[in-house]
């Protein structure tokens, strides 16, 4: 990745990163909750790169490019704890005890998030213990796939002619999840629809849309492993996305964007990709 900012290891400044090396003994490091963005290891923000390269430790998710893993610095101890679908590496509470000592250790902590760490990313969880311990945290935001995703696809999640909102929902609904999410209200709203983490559960909440009275014709695509050099798009409708997504053989991670602005998509790809 492009060398774009100073080298971590000579901070200066105000702003300057606290490593192992400037950390007292027996005090406690820091922990620095990264968003790294959707998938283009470049759209990991300026602040985001410059904490991850001065890290003692790295604690990262399924999701993170190796490109930003290659940006830790030489010696880095590197952890993954990364979650598959149905397969969890390490429990949520073996990764905040995770965090809470290796701080404890006086390690300076990066912990890489795919996209936003608050966006469907546990990161209010991971920050409330380390809040609980006493641990001094910071929170780097990311550009989170809701957004970045469609916008690599063409598809502005708002356009002045189309819609006035969009709603950002997730599909994964675990039958103890409360609340549960509300199909028929968002198919009242009209705005546009970004859900996470719901390829396997699309035929599901297509239905209850449409039950819930959203046009059957409405535009809605699919996009798999947006931002990357993988990255797929099928388009179809409300009524057809769920059976095109299933034919083209679309799997996580993806997500599924329904509106009007779907459409537009016709007039703005861009980005080099994969069809199909
Ligand atoms: C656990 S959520 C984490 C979201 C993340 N915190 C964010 O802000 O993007 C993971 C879900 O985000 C979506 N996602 C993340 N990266 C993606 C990508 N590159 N392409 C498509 N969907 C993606 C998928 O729906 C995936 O199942």
């Amino acid at each position: 990745m492009t060398a774009f900012i100073a080298d971590p290891n000579q901070p200066t400044g105000p702003d300057a990163v606290p490593g192992s090396s400037e950390t007292a003994a027996g005090q406690a490091g820091k922990v620095y909750l990264i968003g790294a963005g959707p998938g283009d290891a470049e759209l990991i923000t300026v602040k985001g790169l410059r904490y991850l390269r001065s890290a003692d430790v790295v604690l990262y998710d399924r999701l993170i490019s190796p490109a930003l893993l290659q940006e830790t610095r030489a010696g880095a101890t590197l952890i993954y704890v990364g979650k598959g679908a149905g397969c969890h590496t390490m429990p949520q509470e073996q990764i905040n005890a995770e965090l809470v000592e290796q701080a404890q250790r006086g390690h300076t902590v990066a912990r890489l998030k795919g996209g936003d760490p608050f966006v469907f990313g546990r990161g209010g969880e991971e920050a409330q213990a380390l809040a609980e311990a006493n641990i001094p945290f910071e929170i780097v935001p990311g550009i989170t796939s809701a957004i970045a995703v469609p916008a690599y696809a063409g598809i502005p999640v708002t356009h002045r002619d189309f819609t006035t909102s969009f709603t950002v929902v997730t599909g994964h609904e675990s039958p103890s999840a409360s609340p549960s999410v509300n199909w028929e209200a968002l198919a009242a709203l009209g705005g546009t629809l970004v859900v996470l983490m719901g390829v396997k559960a699309l035929p599901n909440f297509t239905q209850k849309l449409i039950q819930g009275g959203i046009d059957p014709a409405t535009p809605a695509a699919v996009i798999q492993e947006g931002t990357t050099d993988e990255q797929r798009v099928v388009t179809a409708t409300v009524a057809t996305i769920a059976a095109e997504a299933q034919a083209a053989g679309l799997s996580a991670p993806a997500l599924t964007i329904i509106g009007t602005v779907v459409n537009v998509r016709e007039t703005l790809v861009w980005y080099h990709q994969t069809h199909p």
